[in-house]
């Protein structure tokens, strides 16, 4: 008996760019599943008796990528435990550590669709980032010195990534500078010509 792979598509773009707030949308809108992968790890991070909750929480704070074999078990686990068969997968792969992890462990098991980017200027990304912060997101990182190292890793890690699976042709961009009713109307656009 052959069984579908379940259909997978990345969601990445700068901190604060709307992915967490496009996902929901297309939730409500598609069957899909949202895995946002900062939500698994502060989730770890929370969890009484981790073994990983001072490490996540430090590369938190700091903007680094949590290495990949913490982030991607979080991932399969939580695909696996939701029996759904398709995936926003929020915030990741963020660097070549994540998607090698990635294609060692999960690449095989699914069935990549393609990369949703949404594209957003530093200053807007920080603006959203800090009114996130002001509004009580409670985060330990949506602060300017936080702000400042995870726009850095997002230049120098995330969109080289970006960049590989655009030569690849997987990529579909997103202005994510409108408001996020205007941004969602081309998020569902993409969505119902690919066929969901
Ligand atoms: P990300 O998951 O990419 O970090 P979020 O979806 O959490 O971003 O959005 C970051 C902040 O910006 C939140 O406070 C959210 O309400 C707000 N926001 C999201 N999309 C927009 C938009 N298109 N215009 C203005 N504010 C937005
Ligand atoms: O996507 P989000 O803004 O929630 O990510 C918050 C933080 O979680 C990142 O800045 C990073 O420290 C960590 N993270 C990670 N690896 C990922 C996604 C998020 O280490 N793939
Ligand atoms: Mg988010």
């Amino acid at each position: 008996m052959s069984v579908e792979k379940p259909k997978i598509v990345f969601v990445l773009g700068g901190p604060g760019a709307g992915k967490g707030t496009q996902c929901s949308r297309i939730v409500d809108r598609f069957q899909f599943t949202h895995l946002s992968a900062g939500d698994l790890l502060r989730e770890e991070r929370s969890r009484e008796g981790s073994e990983f909750g001072n490490l996540i929480e430090d590369y938190i704070r700091n903007g680094k990528i949590v290495p990949v074999e913490v982030t991607c078990s979080l991932l399969e686990n939580a695909m696996k435990a939701s029996g759904k068969s398709r995936f926003l997968i929020d915030g990741f792969p963020r660097n070549q550590d994540n998607l090698d992890g990635w294609n060692r462990q999960m690449s095989e098991k699914v069935d990549f669709q393609f990369v949703f980017f949404f594209d957003c200027g530093e200053d807007v990304c920080v603006k959203r980032c800090l009114g996130r912060g002001q509004s009580g997101s409670g985060r330990t990182d949506d602060n300017l010195d936080s702000l400042k190292k995870r726009i850095s890793t997002y230049n120098n890690d995330s969109l080289p990534i970006i960049k590989f699976f655009e030569g690849a042709g997987q990529v579909k961009r997103i202005d994510a500078s409108p408001d996020a009713e205007e941004v969602f109307g081309e998020v569902e656009k993409i969505f119902v010509a690919s066929g969901f």
